[in-house]
């Protein structure tokens, strides 16, 4: 018996040894230590024994048992420890592997030069404001001198919801908005978008950008006018860059003017982008009429002002040398991100 149960011993231990997971230690637990088991079935037999016998063999069937027990408690401990090392590894997160980059955007070329024109007009003691694109005829029109049949409102044909509201064909509204809210001193520019009836192609679209400028104040003349302008153009072009001034008419100026740069593109020599001319058409402007200050109940005897009208394509498509106005809209990354 004695044999059988050093036998026992070997044989589990060797097995649990060799159990390569919880479920085939948990056999042989069973196949040892169950009620069915080898030692339960040796211990039974334990009645043949003599007197003198039984104590030693009980004893020494204790200690087997102690020593599978323990056995099994190891290798169990052993089995999980390397499960969870196994799983660890598995596991592995490389803190060094350098991260996956979101794809970051950045600002439109037109806003950029928006932003560049703001600071200008801000940095020149200037309030930002804007206004509705849905207008009334009244505003859009109207005030400015143009009455229902003024010849250039031909030149701005739009698109009408009713025959006395529609979309601004220009932000020249703003000006009677805001003459009818605010007594002078007024310096504002107001940049936004503004429609007219015009199909799409390098140099028209029927939704495009203006910014508006308006100054009223006592003693306002032309050489103000000439002056901010000149600045303005310089500071967004460069010192180098001349402008000039010709004779033009709008009804809500007198005198008016349309303003012109050396081309930047060949310093005035005469290129493709200027069409051999030299000079760029960039603006609109004017002393405001002195009916308009009226309208607005600004009496034209104690104050005066000028105003400009500037396109927003026009000024980023020769800061970066576009040629094709559609580009701006297209938003193509291929494009875009090349400023
Ligand atoms: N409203 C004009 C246009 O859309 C531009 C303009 C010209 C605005 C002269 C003005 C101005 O304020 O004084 O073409």
């Amino acid at each position: 018996m004695k044999e059988a149960l050093q036998n026992i011993q070997r044989t589990a231990d060797e097995l649990i040894a060799k159990a390569t997971d919880a479920a085939a230690v948990d056999e042989l637990r069973v196949r040892f230590l169950g009620k069915k088991g080898e030692l339960t079935a040796i211990l039974k037999q334990m009645g043949k024994l003599s007197a003198e016998e039984r104590p030693v063999i009980g004893a020494l069937a204790n200690e087997v048992r102690e020593a599978i027990t323990a056995d099994i408690t190891r290798r169990t401990k052993e089995l999980e420890d390397a499960a969870l090392q196994a799983r660890l590894a598995g596991e592995e997160i490389d803190v060094t592997l350098p991260g996956s980059m979101p794809a970051v955007g950045k600002r439109h070329p037109f806003e950029q030069v928006l932003n560049e024109l703001k600071e200008i007009f801000l940095g020149m003691g200037f309030d930002i404001v804007a206004g509705p694109e849905v207008e009334l005829d009244h505003y859009n029109f109207e005030m400015l001198n143009m009455p229902k049949s003024h010849p250039a409102r031909d030149t701005q044909d739009t698109f009408y919801f009713t025959e006395n509201v529609l979309l601004r064909t220009q932000t020249s509204p703003m000006q009677i908005r805001t003459m009818e809210k605010q007594q002078p001193p007024i310096r504002i520019i107001c940049p936004g978008r503004v429609y007219r009836s015009d199909a799409v192609d390098a140099t028209h679209s029927p939704i495009f950008h203006q910014c508006e400028g308006l100054v009223v104040d006592k003693g306002i003349t032309f050489s103000d006018l000439k002056g901010t302008l000149e600045l303005f153009i310089k500071k967004l072009y460069g010192e180098d860059t001349r402008v000039r001034f010709r004779p033009h008419h709008f009804p809500y100026t007198e005198p008016s003017a349309e303003m012109d740069m050396s081309c930047f593109k060949c310093g005035g020599k005469g290129c493709s982008m200027c069409k051999g001319e030299g000079w760029i058409e960039i603006l609109g402007c004017g002393m405001v009429h002195p009916k308009v200050l009226e309208n607005c109940g600004i009496d034209p005897e104690v104050y005066s002002g000028f105003a400009f009208g500037v396109g927003l394509e026009r000024i980023a498509m020769m800061r970066y040398g576009i040629d094709d106005m559609r580009l701006l809209y297209e938003n193509d990354l291929r494009f875009l991100n090349q400023f």
